[in-house]
């Protein structure tokens, strides 16, 4: 097993490394009696704070999750800088904040995911996803899986979720590239922390004069799309200001298009690496997929697979 005083995960290069070299990483540190304390990562446009401990293990998670007097949200869960002022907010919206406000917010947006509401969006994302295939299958591709399909269709389903035309799918697609840049210089310019805070701001407040402008039509004509939901929602007396739709709808296009197009990218990956698990799942597709899917209920997933005792919440 590799020595967790090896393991630097503030390093970018750590992340460059193999996956099985990381996994093993995280084997140490889940292994590891103590939680590990790392410095922050310097970046232009912040301060380095204290540094950070990394919570490896499920059940330190779980823990963490339910003390929020000690782990609190509203100085950023998404990114280790803190960020200055009120970015946090306005770059994660609810997934930065504490309650009451954290729970306002939830409230609104909650009761606009009707079940009526998420039954329309699972049938939209098999019919686009067989749709992308079916393109592909034609011939139609670039030949990048990421670019043509695991990047085209979350974008698609959360654009058309809330409302958005197709010919805004790349102002959407490029502002959560910046967004989620970190130190990619392919999307974030890597110059002076002015350039670098610029891009940022100037991405958020693209998809914020977005959705600014289609809620002000959906408030004048409400249709059956999300936004017109969201903007007309009042729950006891409570809706979202503009800015609050703002920020909510960068935390949705961020939170929805990164992490479903590197879940199907890696999805693939696996598979190709593990042709047994694919032959597995196609022999009986219908049958296997709903337990190949299905979340975790709050037990930790690894734990079905381990057979060695796993150990205790570290304190
Ligand atoms: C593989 C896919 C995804 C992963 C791994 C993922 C992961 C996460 C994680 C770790 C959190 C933080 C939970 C916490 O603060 O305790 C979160 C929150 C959130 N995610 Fe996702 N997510 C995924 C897909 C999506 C999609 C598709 C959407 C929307 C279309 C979305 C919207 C959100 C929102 C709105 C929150 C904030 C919830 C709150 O603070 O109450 N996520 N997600």
């Amino acid at each position: 097993m590799l020595k967790v005083e090896d393991i630097n995960l503030t390093d970018w290069g750590f992340w460059r490394r193999p996956h099985d070299y990381r996994h093993e990483a995280f084997k140490a540190l889940r292994w590891h009696p103590d939680l590990i304390r790392y410095e922050e990562p310097l970046v232009e446009i912040v301060e380095q704070g204290p540094g950070y401990y990394a919570l490896t293990r499920h059940a330190d998670v779980v823990e963490a999750s339910r003390r929020p007097q000690d782990f609190c949200s509203g100085r950023g869960t998404i990114s280790i800088p803190d960020m200055p002022g009120d970015l946090h907010e306005y770059f994660g919206s609810m997934i930065n904040m504490d309650d009451p406000r954290h729970a306002k917010i939830r409230r609104i947006v909650s009761r606009a995911f009707s079940p009526r509401m998420i039954q329309r969006f699972e049938d939209k994302v098999e019919s686009v996803a067989a749709e992308l295939v079916e393109e592909i299958a034609a011939g139609h591709g670039t030949g990048d899986f990421v670019q043509d399909v695991a990047a085209r269709l979350p974008l698609k389903i959360i654009c058309d979720m809330m409302g958005i035309g197709e010919e805004k799918y790349g102002t959407v697609l490029d502002a959560t590239n910046v967004i989620l840049a970190g130190n990619d210089a392919e999307f974030l310019p890597t110059g002076s922390a002015e350039e670098m805070a610029m891009a940022l701001l100037g991405a958020g407040e693209s998809l914020k004069g977005l959705v600014e402008e289609l809620g002000r039509r959906r408030r004048a004509e409400p249709t059956d799309d999300l936004t017109s939901a969201l903007v007309n929602a009042n729950i006891d007396g409570e809706s979202l200001t503009d800015q609050e739709l703002g920020s909510f709808f960068i935390l949705l296009v961020v939170a929805g298009n990164e992490t479903t197009r590197n879940a199907i990218a890696h999805g693939l990956d696996l598979f190709t690496r593990h042709p047994d698990q694919r032959a597995l799942l196609v022999e009986d597709f219908d049958a296997r997929m709903p337990r190949a899917s299905r979340r975790s209920s709050g037990t930790c997933p690894r734990s079905s697979g381990c057979a060695a005792p796993r150990p205790a919440t570290r304190r």
